[in-house]
């Protein structure tokens, strides 16, 4: 990634774990930040961590809440578009993981509308804010590829996601996803 203050990205899930990594590495390189996570308190904590090195805007939310992504898309209009949009935000569902015969199919529903449709739709919100050449990356898993037992939930949802940004990278080459 290019050292840029005129650079862009958002990253949700951005409160801990890989999103804030990210976050931290992009926020080295003087990237301007959007972050998202349900929970305001780490991810103020996260922003102003990040905000000692570059701007940062903060939105807590769901991402599978309509609303809060047109939140997320005011904001990156405010900066004027995105070089790399991450999807990172993910749940794991029940824990321990049920069989899939036992799966609740509510909670799998919970499952893939996070880890399947709010990135999807995130991108559909977005697709005028992408730059030419925009980074996108859908974080999936190994569990997307292998058949762990008891993780055909999480598992079929990543699989998903991988297929579903295979599919995006040959619909739109100008992107690199
Ligand atoms: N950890 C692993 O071993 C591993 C392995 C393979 C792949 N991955 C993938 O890597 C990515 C990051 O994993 P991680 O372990 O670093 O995650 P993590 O520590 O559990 O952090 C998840 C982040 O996403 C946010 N989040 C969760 N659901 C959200 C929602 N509905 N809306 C907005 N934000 C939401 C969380 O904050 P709130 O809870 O406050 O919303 C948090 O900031 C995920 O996509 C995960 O599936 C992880």
């Amino acid at each position: 990634m290019t050292q840029s203050t005129s650079h862009t990205a958002l990253i949700t899930g951005g409160s801990r774990g890989l999103g804030l990594a990210l976050a931290r590495g992009l926020a080295q390189l003087r990237w301007n930040l959007i972050i998202d996570a349900r929970g305001a308190e780490a991810l103020n904590a996260a922003r102003d961590e990040l905000a000692r090195l570059t701007s940062v805007i903060a939105i807590a939310g769901d991402v599978t809440d309509a609303a809060h992504r047109e939140a997320l898309v005011e904001a990156v209009v405010k900066k004027g578009g995105l070089d790399a949009l991450v999807n990172s935000a993910s749940i794991l569902g029940p824990s321990p993981q049920p069989s899939l015969l036992e799966y609740p199919l509510d909670v799998l529903e919970r499952v893939y509308r996070t880890n399947v449709i709010a990135p999807l739709a995130l991108i559909q919100a977005l697709r005028y804010q992408l730059k030419p050449g925009v980074c996108v990356i859908n974080i999936t898993s190994d569990a997307g590829v292998e058949a762990y037992e008891g993780w055909g939930g999480y598992g079929s949802s990543k699989a998903a996601l991988e297929q579903l940004s295979h599919i995006l990278a040959a619909e739109n080459p100008g992107w690199r996803v």
